[in-house]
């Protein structure tokens, strides 16, 4: 697994290399477009805070974080002029009131088309190296927002249409110059509008202030109830008393997850082609990993519902009941996931703790709500 983590950083610090040597000169001026030189351009680096038990943000090095650039990323996560019909943009599916997701089973793009996957939280998604969607096809956020754009599930546009759309803005020229530089209005490109995103996406983090941080990190005065320890017990078997709930090896600290990709047994199938939605083996091409996801970050779980790739539970009580059954054979299942044995108080204590993971600072910052309003 580590083998595979250093293969896969390689990988990306190859693509990142080879897309930053092989980047087109900026086209030339032409008619209608305009000289953005009068603007200042006098970029300010902005610093992610994080948590103190949190490690540093990684941030790309072609994609340093400036104040200007967290600006305008802000106001294109916000802004339908993305989508086809500018009804809808990233936060109709990513709303900061349920911790970046739509609060659907699966998500319905602009043109009411129904997808087949649950919107997923983007809280502390700049850690996220292991590949990003549910089967971590996309490398990077960089990639990543390139893609709703023209998905026809989801904004249904054309990148040229978003560009024209975006350089005859009132608001966006000065906006890019500001955060890129840019000298005329047609330098404005679809490679930066989602490099601005995925600066405002790495400010989404967790704001320490959950009861769970508030404790680990030592706050005077904060502990937890006795059913949250149990539970806290039993999702990382710290005590020899109580049923180890296996939960902590997959959703493991800080962020609750290890972002490894695992058949967690929620679906029933003869044979490992039957998965409805192969997950992760679409990407790779392995029979072995059919069924697999990525393990989903497990704070602010009392925001996300309904749970899974495809919201299959509704309630945390389903999720711990799927759990504790050991849910469905396949020859990849994981060999963590097997019955429990908790009883009805025990799985109520682990939902207890995971209460403790919820962070409404972290929803209601000012800076992460829409700056069109
Ligand atoms: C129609 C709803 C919809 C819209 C609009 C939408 N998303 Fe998503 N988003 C989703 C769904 C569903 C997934 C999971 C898809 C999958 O796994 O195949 C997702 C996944 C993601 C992820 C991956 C998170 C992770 O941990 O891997 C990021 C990042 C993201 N979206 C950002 C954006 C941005 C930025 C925009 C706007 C440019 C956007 N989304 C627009 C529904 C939407
Ligand atoms: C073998 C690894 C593994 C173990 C052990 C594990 N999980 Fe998971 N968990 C996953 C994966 C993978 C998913 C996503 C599966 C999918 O959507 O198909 C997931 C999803 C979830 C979700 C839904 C999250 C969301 O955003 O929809 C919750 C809640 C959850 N797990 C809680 C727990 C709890 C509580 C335990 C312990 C009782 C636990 N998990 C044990 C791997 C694991």
């Amino acid at each position: 697994m580590r083998a595979g983590r250093i293969l896969l950083l390689s990988a990306l610090a190859l693509l990142l290399g080879a897309t930053s040597c092989k980047q087109d000169p900026p086209p030339a001026p032409q008619p209608g477009c305009e000289s953005l030189t009068e603007i200042p351009y006098d970029p300010k680096p902005k610093e992610v805070v994080v948590p103190p038990n949190f490690p540093p943000m990684p941030i790309p090095p072609d994609n340093p974080l400036t104040e200007e650039g967290v600006v305008l990323g802000r106001y294109l996560f916000y802004d339908p002029i993305l989508s086809s019909d500018s009804t809808m943009s990233c936060a109709s599916c990513h709303m900061p009131e349920f911790s970046f997701t739509d609060g659907q089973a699966v998500s319905e793009g602009v043109t009411g088309e129904v997808g087949t996957r649950s919107s997923m939280s983007l809280l502390n998604v700049g850690y996220f190296l292991n590949g990003l969607f549910w089967d971590g096809r996309s490398p990077d956020l960089e990639d990543q927002a390139l893609q709703p754009v023209e998905n026809p599930i989801e904004l249904h546009e054309q990148w040229p249409n978003v560009e024209a759309k975006l350089r005859r803005h009132a608001l966006y020229p000065e906006l890019f110059r500001k955060a890129f530089g840019i000298e005329h209005t047609c330098e404005i490109t679809k490679e930066l509008a989602a490099k601005a995103i995925a600066q405002f996406e790495r400010t989404l983090v967790s704001s320490g202030q959950s009861k769970y941080d508030r404790r680990v990190n030592g706050e005077p005065g904060v502990f937890f109830t006795e059913s949250e320890l149990r539970g806290f017990d039993m999702f990382f078997d710290i005590s020899p008393e109580m049923p180890d709930a296996e939960c902590g090896h997959c959703h493991n600290v800080p962020f609750f997850t290890t972002n490894d990709y695992f058949n967690n047994g929620i679906e029933e199938v003869t044979d490992l082609n039957d998965f409805p939605d192969k997950g992760r083996g679409e990407v790779t091409g392995n029979i072995f990993d059919n069924g697999k996801f990525r393990a989903p970050t497990l704070r602010n779980i009392t925001l996300t519902a309904p749970y899974m790739h495809d919201g299959r539970f509704q309630t945390l009580e389903e999720v711990l009941d799927h759990y504790n059954s050991g849910g469905h054979y396949a020859d990849n299942r994981d060999p963590l996931i097997r019955p429990l044995g908790l009883t009805e108080e025990q799985k109520q204590d682990i939902i207890n703790f995971l209460k403790t993971l919820e962070d409404i600072p972290f929803t209601e910052n000012p800076e992460f709500q829409n700056p069109w309003h």
